[in-house]
């Protein structure tokens, strides 16, 4: 569901490419309602370790939104996550993170794997709906 707009005046938000830990990163997931390996560090860190773009916002010390993209900067890129702390959705932090990831790659062509909430705002962000297909992981019923 579609967060209100917040009515207080934002707080000021930093973005960073230094990678938040993998706690954070879980902690993060969990409260926007994300997938993932939520309960293996090991496995999310690596996730961390292995994207070759990733930008996080902080509102002082406190991770509040993620991007991690895995792209080769030439061809194809593929939108991992992208995440925003609920209190602080609505305020342009989402849209922040994915134009500051897609904007410099004009030449590349970039996927992501929506959730229906989500729709709108990637195609405010320049996605289109198409058809691809995905190979799911092992164990795993549905993409
Ligand atoms: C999707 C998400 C990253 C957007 O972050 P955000 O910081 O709230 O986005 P913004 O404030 O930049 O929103 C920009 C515009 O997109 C639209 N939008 C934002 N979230 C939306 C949503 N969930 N559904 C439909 N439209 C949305 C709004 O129209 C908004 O413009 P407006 O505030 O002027 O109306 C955030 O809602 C989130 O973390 N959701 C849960 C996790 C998720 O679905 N991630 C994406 C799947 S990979």
């Amino acid at each position: 569901m579609l967060a209100p707009r917040p009515t207080a005046f934002p707080a000021a938000i930093t973005y960073t490419t230094a990678p938040p830990t993998a706690g954070e990163t879980i902690a993060l997931f969990c409260a926007a309602g994300l997938n993932g390996p939520l309960d293996d560090n090991e496995r999310m860190q690596r996730m961390l370790d292995e994207a070759q773009y990733l930008l996080a916002a902080r509102c002082g010390t406190l991770l509040v939104g993620l991007v991690r993209v895995l792209t080769d900067f030439s061809f194809n890129a593929f939108v991992a996550d992208l995440a925003v702390l609920p209190r602080f959705q609505r305020r342009g932090i989402g849209s922040h993170l994915l134009a500051e990831a897609t904007e410099p790659f004009a030449g590349v062509k970039f996927i992501v794997q929506p959730g229906l909430d989500s729709r709108d705002f990637y195609a405010k962000g320049g996605f289109e709906l198409t058809t691809c297909m995905v190979r799911p992981r092992a164990g795993v019923g549905t993409p």
